[in-house]
């Protein structure tokens, strides 16, 4: 059963006319609702949101995504050998184009293990960046929540971290690490 092949995915627009979403993250809600199209018009990201057939304006779950790349001097050794060892003549690229996956929710009433609306989602994203985009792109990049739920809906998706916790982590005054908000995890599109 996949939910999604009975929506349609839409750019987000003015013209966008959907029901209040909630995805159980105020900041996401109110990213979805407000900030969505100043982001889309300054060029910043563009939000792509999958509507239901049988009624348009509910919508089931939305992504924004913008081109990033993963630079070769910020990643740790470890980690950038573990990318360099898939990519050949990889002496002259100074980073790796990604794509990022700024901010993605899916609405409440379809978050279920019956449906697994969040990993259809997610399947159709790497489908889209391998066979459908106009430049290449060879990493999916996003700053997961540090919160289980989220970091274990990545990892069951096959991301990734990209650095070591401690690598991430900056110091507060005392020179302690401050706990993270954000993980930055990747996924390969041709390794993943
Ligand atoms: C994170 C989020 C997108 C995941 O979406 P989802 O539709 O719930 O995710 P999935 O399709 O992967 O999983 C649905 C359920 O099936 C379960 N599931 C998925 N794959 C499974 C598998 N292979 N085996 C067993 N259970 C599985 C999951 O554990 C999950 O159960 P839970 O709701 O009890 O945790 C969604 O919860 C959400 O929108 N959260 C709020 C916004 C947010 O935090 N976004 C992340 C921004 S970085």
């Amino acid at each position: 059963l996949n939910l999604l092949e009975d929506c349609t995915l839409e750019r987000y627009t003015a013209e966008s006319n959907i029901n209040q979403f909630d995805c159980g993250n105020a900041d996401l809600n109110d990213f979805l609702h407000n900030d969505a199209l100043p982001y889309a018009e300054k060029l910043l990201g563009v939000t792509y949101i999958f509507t239901l057939d049988a009624n348009p304006s509910e919508c089931v779950c939305f992504f924004t995504v913008s081109n990033d790349g993963v630079r070769v001097e910020y990643i740790p050794n470890r980690a950038r050998k573990n990318l360099e060892k898939k990519i050949p003549n990889v002496k002259t690229q100074r980073s790796y184009p990604a794509v990022k996956i700024g901010r993605l929710g899916v609405n409440k009433k379809y978050q279920s293990p019956d449906m697994r609306v969040g990993t259809q989602l997610m399947d159709f994203i790497k489908g889209w960046f391998i066979e459908r985009n106009k430049t290449g792109c060879r990493f999916l990049l996003v700053d997961a929540y540090n919160i289980d739920k989220v970091l274990q809906y990545y990892t069951r998706n096959h991301f990734v971290f990209l650095l070591k916790e401690e690598d991430e982590q900056k110091k507060d005054a005392a020179g302690n690490p401050k706990p993270l908000a954000t993980r930055l995890m990747f996924y390969d599109l041709i390794n993943g």
